[in-house]
């Protein structure tokens, strides 16, 4: 049996009751923060900043991960080191030199990501795998929530486990995009460590039911 990470994204939180919706991932069986960083650039929508995430975690009391929607990342890197990540995820789309942004990352002690949009083949990181401590693998086009999820997943979640194996990588795999209880077995068993589920988490009558449902489900 597998520890699947259940990480609910806080995008889908009711952003009026930003503190209930913090604490009430604390007190569940989730176990990471999922936040959403949009730049209005690199997704057509804006999410929200700093601002918004040093409060969430003055509250929160789990892992902060971070994914960066927003072009040119590295300017931010040791920004978001300081208010509280410690997974930073950039896009493979908005890196040229993704080796030295994954360094930079590393170097300030945070894990480092990297997200696939849908139509960007795991093929592509063969030669930096070894180097990444995550791969998100988008299961929606980024910069919305609620999108229903892509079937091809599966198969580029397969193919990266087959590289990370290759290659003797140790690299988690997030799953990103229409996470819920109808796919997260079938996401796992194709090779996902890590689910991202906003609306499903949080559209639910009992979220913290709905949070240890998807942690029984992915054992
Ligand atoms: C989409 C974001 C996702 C989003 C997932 O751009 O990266 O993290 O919050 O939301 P659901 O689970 O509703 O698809
Ligand atoms: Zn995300």
């Amino acid at each position: 049996s597998k520890n699947t990470l259940i990480a609910p994204s806080v995008l889908a939180a009711d952003f009026a009751n930003l503190q209930r919706d913090i604490e009430m991932i604390n007190n569940s069986e989730a176990d990471w923060f999922h936040i959403d960083i949009m730049d209005g650039v690199f997704v057509p929508n804006i999410s929200f900043g700093m601002p918004v995430l040093d409060a969430i975690n003055r509250h929160a009391k789990k892992t902060i991960d971070v994914h960066l929607m927003i072009v040119d990342p590295d300017r931010y890197i040791s920004t978001f080191k300081k208010l509280g990540a410690d997974v930073l995820t950039v896009h493979y789309e908005a890196c040229t030199h993704l080796h030295r942004t994954l360094q930079a990352i590393k170097a300030e002690g945070m894990k480092a990501g990297v997200a696939l949009n849908p139509h960007t083949s795991v093929d592509l990181l063969e030669d930096v795998i070894q180097d990444i401590d995550m791969v998100c693998i988008m299961s929606v086009n980024p910069g919305f929530g609620g999108q229903s999820f892509i079937e091809n997943t599966y198969d580029k979640i397969r193919k990266l486990k087959a590289l990370i194996v290759k290659k003797n990588a140790n690299t988690l795999i997030e799953i990103d995009g229409g996470v819920t209880n109808i796919n997260a077995k079938a996401l796992v068993d194709a090779g996902a460590d890590v689910l991202v589920a906003g609306s499903y988490v949080f559209s639910a009558e009992n979220p913290v039911s709905t949070i240890a449902d998807l942690k029984v489900l992915t054992r």
